[in-house]
């Protein structure tokens, strides 16, 4: 009697038990297309594009990308896909654990981390490359940042514009491109970081003005003979420009130009 009181003492008291023995685990967390983030929204840059974006800055093994508003995490993922290391900033906590998550299904969790920030409170003076997919106004807000990065750093952005530091490559892959790309946000813009190269210098060509605008060249050369205007551009620290109907190649070596 005493046996069955206890067996039908410890049946009442199971129930509890077993019910949180089979409790379902959390649904993982899915994130919706448009969903408030810290300055802006979530949208997805389409596959396509990250690719794109990627060919354009010519992400090998020895870069370091940084994707600024990094989201699910897939442009940090593809660079470590091609030997990149690759850091996410992204303000959404819950975006941060999904990529970290992505990643480990894509096994490149040894060249990729996601933190938890601001972007506007990151440094990014390490990156070789700077990925971003914000708007127009944010990536003016970053722009003096990034102009005072390493010469050579290059930066591409889905769609949204640097103001008037115009981008020294576009790929449209939307509709009215290649239609590689059948979603929206379909344009890939890239820069390079320009050295400053704005001064005079003594070369064995002649007396060089250079006047400097973003990546846009203009000045002078003054030879024994005359004075010639000129035009060209500055993409990190190579320098090219014409003058007097001849193409001269540099780079500026310390204050010293070397010209070709
Ligand atoms: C348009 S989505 C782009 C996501 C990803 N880079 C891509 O191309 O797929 C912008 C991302 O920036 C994040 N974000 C917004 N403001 C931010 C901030 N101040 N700091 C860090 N991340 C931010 C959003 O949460 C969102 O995930």
């Amino acid at each position: 009697m005493f046996r069955l009181m206890l067996v039908l003492l410890l049946a009442v008291s199971m129930p509890p038990v077993f019910a949180q023995a089979v409790k379902a685990p959390a649904p993982a967390y899915e994130p919706t297309v448009g969903q408030e983030g810290k300055d802006v929204v979530w949208v997805p840059t389409p596959q396509v594009v990250v690719d794109k974006m990627l060919d354009l800055a010519k992400v090998t093994k020895d870069d370091f990308v940084m994707d600024l508003g990094s989201g699910d995490g897939r442009t940090v993922i593809t660079a470590a896909k091609r030997g990149a290391r690759a850091m996410g900033v992204e303000y959404n906590p819950n975006m941060v654990e999904l990529s970290k998550r992505n990643a480990e299904k894509e096994g490149v969790t040894d060249r990729v981390q996601f933190v938890k920030a601001d972007l506007f409170e990151t440094d990014f003076t390490k990156a070789t490359v700077i990925t971003m997919f914000l708007l127009p106004d944010i990536n003016l807000k970053l722009r003096p940042k990034i102009l005072a990065m390493k010469p050579g750093t290059r930066v591409v952005s889905n769609t949204f514009t640097m103001g008037d530091w115009k981008p020294d490559e576009t790929a449209e892959l939307g509709a009215g491109g290649n239609g590689n790309c059948n979603e929206s946000w379909c344009t890939a813009l890239f820069w390079v970081v320009p050295a400053k190269v704005a001064g005079t210098y003594k070369t064995p060509q002649g007396d060089l003005v250079l006047k400097q605008s973003f990546q846009m060249l203009t000045g002078t050369l003054r030879t024994k003979e005359k004075t010639v205007p000129l035009e060209g551009k500055v993409r990190g620290e190579e320098i090219t420009f014409k003058a007097g109907g001849k193409e001269y190649r540099g780079r500026l070596n310390g204050k010293q130009l070397e010209l070709k």
